[in-house]
């Protein structure tokens, strides 16, 4: 799985011969998915050019603090909001001093000081420079401010000497990035439920209508979000499953039981429907099993749709509903019609007629209907690994 992927990065580039890398950087945050924003400091630009940034990144370079332009379209604050992460690469001895000592005298500088984000400083400078104890004092600054240092390393460097002060290679760059997205968490505990299985629609005491959902996929989908953090409820019909004690496993049979159930666990953030609940169910449970006899109507009637009750709530719709869509034929019409009838935000809809996927299947191919018309396909893999993608796109949503 790739943790960049629709990631949003501030590169910051400082004034060092190192700076070249940076075009490095940036070619390999395209090609994992990540957006960028880049900052040129005024020395950074004698290096490299906002020319070739822009060609390579396809966006806007920022140079100046004091730009009219710049602040219309997008001030220092917001920049330094808009980011998931700030990368300083390279950073040199003197903006290392500036953010040690809350010196604010650039827009690089200024940002780094406004931001509420994880921010990245790959030093690179002289040997001579990087021993030096001011530098090491900066330095044991910035690591109690929670910034992180990754590199310099050792090696020849450009002004003919050897030692440590090399700036990382952007691909070891790349890599610290990708684990530290891998391992985050979001800090305000963000509230989920997930409704997972089957339900069992009651004929007599001994029989009842179900349908072939085995819980994998919303149980997959419980574990990511607890993986990532979230507080998490899942609801689940009869299934053979087992799930770790972190997540709140609330087990039900009916689609009566399953709609009691999500209602006394909302509020919450995210709410995601993944269960095969069953739509009817009968009208009049018999008590006593029922006796063989030529023949048995049975009279349906429709369940409550927990979905589109939770999703048409006044005071209690979460802010992210997710609902699924188990379809033979016709998947985007259907698909898109249950994300306008049943007022989802998201419909994630699989192909059950495909046996390699949907029920059963430890593997899934899904599309993610938006309601801006767009649709994300997420092609054929394990419902675990789909799963992990579904919750990145609901972090960088509730983001
Ligand atoms: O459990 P697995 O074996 O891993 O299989 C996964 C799955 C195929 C069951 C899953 O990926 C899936 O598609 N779940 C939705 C199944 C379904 O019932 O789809 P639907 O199109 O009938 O319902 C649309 C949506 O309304 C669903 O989010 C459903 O949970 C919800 N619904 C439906 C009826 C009802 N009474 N209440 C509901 O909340």
């Amino acid at each position: 799985m790739n943790n960049l992927n629709n990631k949003k990065v501030l590169l910051i580039i400082c004034g060092g011969i190192a700076a070249y890398k940076s075009l490095e950087i940036i070619r390999l945050f395209k090609k994992n998915g990540v957006t960028i924003k880049t900052i040129l400091t005024k020395n950074g630009a004698e290096f490299v050019t906002p020319l070739s940034i822009t060609s390579l990144s396809q966006s806007k370079v920022y140079q100046d603090l004091f730009s009219l332009e710049n602040e219309a379209e997008m001030d220092h604050i917001s920049l330094s909001r808009w980011a998931d992460l700030i990368l300083i690469a390279p950073a040199t001895a003197n903006t290392i001093s500036k953010l040690a000592n809350g010196i604010s005298d650039d827009l690089a500088s200024t940002v780094a000081l406004a931001s509420n984000k994880k921010i990245f400083v790959a030093p690179a400078m002289n040997v001579r420079m990087w021993e030096h104890q001011s530098t090491k004092e900066n330095i044991a600054k910035l690591k109690t401010y929670n910034y992180k240092i990754i590199g310099p390393t050792i090696g020849d460097m450009a002004c003919g000497e050897y030692g440590e002060g090399k700036m990382l290679d952007p691909k070891e760059i790349i890599n610290h990035l990708k684990s530290y997205f891998k391992n985050f968490k979001p800090k305000n505990k963000f509230k989920a439920i997930v409704t997972a299985g089957p339900t069992n629609e009651y004929i007599d005491p001994v029989r009842f209508i179900t349908n072939k959902s085995s819980g994998k996929q919303g149980y997959e989908i419980a574990k990511s979000l607890s993986k990532k953090g979230f507080d998490t409820t899942l609801i689940s019909g009869p299934t053979n499953l087992k799930i770790k004690n972190d997540i709140n496993l609330i087990q039900v049979e009916t689609a009566e039981e399953m709609f009691q159930a999500t209602l006394k666990n909302l509020p919450v953030d995210v709410a995601i429907f993944s269960a095969a609940v069953g739509d009817y169910k009968i009208k009049k449970t018999s008590k006593i099993k029922i006796k063989k006899q030529d023949k048995l109507n049975l009279e349906l009637e429709k369940n409550v749709d927990i979905l589109n009750y939770v999703s048409n709530h006044n005071s209690l719709r979460p802010k992210l509903v997710v609902g699924f869509a188990a379809e033979t034929n016709n998947l985007e019409d259907y698909a898109n019609k249950k994300l306008i009838e049943k007022n989802c935000d998201w419909i994630i809809a699989n192909d059950v007629m495909n046996k390699k996927i949907g029920f059963n299947s430890d593997y899934n191919e899904v599309s993610i209907f938006y309601k801006n018309d767009k649709i994300d396909k997420l092609a054929y893999k394990l419902k675990s690994e789909i799963s992990d993608e579904i919750v990145e796109k609901i972090i960088n949503h509730l983001n």
